[in-house]
């Protein structure tokens, strides 16, 4: 290192003089001393001894004085050399700490441009107490006030539908209470995203999904709160206005189908005049497509409701070995018009569940009527109803594992078309057909396993798929007991 090589030259040269510059030449010295000592001793006899002995000792504590004088010397040199040491670390310490500061203020420049290029959402950065920190110009915007009216003066709540805010039979909370009640769900789960009423400079009430989370230090602390929230008015007014129309649309179709029906019935069952064979036929035709159209029109309805989180279940004990022999029994004319036979194998004592049974008994047959009608002639439709276990993580087991809950396991395999495996993922979105289907010409329109996914759900169960493009789909379907 330079730093420990530099003594040599920093050292006092003007003090150098006075003493013998290098500890080698000092024990010459001294014996140069002794040996002309001797020399006199024997040229001059013992007069010019004594002189001789007076010099030596006077010579012996000089060169003392010169060793510690050099040793003092040498940690003056190591001192300096640390100092130099000392100063070079400081010298690199402050440019490091340049280099981070400037790497700050650049990523610093960079989150304040990203936010400030977002103008379609509000980005608003609160302190603990609410205190507004943060406004971009898509907040600006949404909201109709310039930062410089709103930051450190106003705090978030003032942006909020009070009555969001407060308990709907108390009093109205203060702005700390107001706050409080904003940020608690986020509080309590990390984050939350959910709809708020935000209230514009210019007195508009917009509907906007916010989500809030927790702002921390460079040390862990909690700073603060962010709220990142987009304008969801018109998609909120929009969707209610589709379950508006679906829901009238739904009753107004549903009114005359079952006018056509029954109808329908009087005529094919009037005693009285018979029909021909051929009236027969025609009017059973009409008969099945208005069924199919009834379907069609309730699948619509209730997806509407599933959608709008307006469908409601009427819990009661279900035995649910009497739903699967239901479902054969719906599916039963249709397996065997196509060819396919359907066997059942469900526990003889029956398996009672939580749940209700109307819609209980709508998922199972969405199930058979799709094993059936995607498995070709010739084929095998398999019910199955068993106990099993499903653990914390979900999965399912024959036996009972720690922390493993029972659950009713009803499955519908079958040796059809089966799905491609890249489009399972999307089975349960409305309207989803697989390529097998439409390959197929099988006819539907994709809100079955939607509507039997949802039924699921909010039983608590679980619906899952395994299938094999070519030999057979089985879906499984779990309850808890
Ligand atoms: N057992 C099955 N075998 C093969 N493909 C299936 C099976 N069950 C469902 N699918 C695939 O999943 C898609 C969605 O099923 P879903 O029941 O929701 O609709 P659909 O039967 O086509 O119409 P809908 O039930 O509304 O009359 C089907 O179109 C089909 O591609
Ligand atoms: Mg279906």
């Amino acid at each position: 290192m330079t730093a420990l090589a530099e003594p040599a030259t920093t050292a006092t040269p003007s003090r150098e003089p006075a003493v013998p510059d290098m500890p080698g030449r000092a024990v010459p010295a001294v014996l140069a001393g002794v040996a002309a000592v001797g020399l006199a001793v024997l040229l001059s006899g013992p007069g010019t001894v004594l002189l001789v002995v007076a010099a030596t000792a006077v010579a012996v504590p000089v060169a003392e004085l010169a060793r510690r004088l050099r040793a003092q010397l040498g940690a003056a040199a190591a001192l300096e050399a640390q100092r130099q040491d000392l100063v070079t670390r400081g010298r690199s310490t402050a440019e490091e700490l340049e280099v981070a500061t400037r790497m700050m203020r650049a990523r610093a420049q960079t989150m304040t441009s990203v936010i400030d290029a977002v103008t379609e959402q509000s980005i608003i950065g609160t302190d603990q107490d609410g205190l507004v920190r943060v406004w971009n110009p898509g907040a600006e915007r949404m909201l109709g006030l310039p930062r410089a009216d709103v930051v450190r003066l106003r705090t978030i709540t003032d942006f909020h539908a009070p009555e969001e805010l407060s308990p709907e039979d108390g009093p109205e909370l203060d702005a700390t209470g107001r706050f409080a009640a904003l940020v608690r769900v986020a509080q309590e789960h990390g984050s939350d995203v959910r709809d708020w009423t935000y209230l514009t400079a210019d007195g508009r009430r917009l509907t906007v999904s916010v989500a809030i989370t927790p702002r921390t230090d460079d040390d862990g602390e909690r700073a603060g709160w962010n709220f990142v929230g987009t304008d969801m008015t018109e998609a909120r007014a929009a969707e209610r206005l589709k379950d508006q129309f679906v829901s009238l649309i739904s009753h107004e179709l549903r009114t005359p189908l079952s006018s056509i029906l029954g109808y329908l019935e009087l005529v094919m069952d009037d005693e009285e005049q018979p029909l021909t064979a051929e009236q027969r036929q025609y009017l059973s035709t009409v008969e099945r497509n208005a069924q199919r159209l009834l379907r069609l029109v309730g699948d619509l309805l209730f997806t509407a409701q599933v959608d709008a989180g307006r469908f409601t279940l009427q819990p009661e004990d279900v035995d649910l070995a009497a739903i699967v022999r239901g479902a054969e029994e719906t599916a039963r004319v249709t397996a065997a018009t196509r060819g396919v036979a359907v066997a059942v194998d469900v526990p003889a004592e029956g398996l009672v569940v939580r749940g209700d049974a109307l819609r209980l008994g709508q998922a199972c047959d969405n199930l058979v009527s799709n094993a059936v009608k995607f498995t070709p002639a010739g084929g095998q439709v398999t019910l199955r109803l068993r106990t099993a276990w499903r653990d914390a993580d979900g999965a399912l087991a024959d036996a009972a594992g720690p922390g493993a809950e029972p659950v009713a396991l009803l499955s519908v395999s079958d040796t059809g078309v089966g799905i491609p495996s890249g489009e399972q993922g999307r089975l349960f979105t409305s309207f989803f057909r697989a390529s097998t289907a439409r390959r197929n010409a099988v006819p539907g329109v994709g809100l079955g396993l939607t509507i039997t996914k949802a039924i699921t759900t909010a039983h608590g169960g679980t619906l899952d798929v395994a299938s094999v493009e070519g030999r057979g789909t089985t879906f499984t379907l779990a309850l808890p007991l």
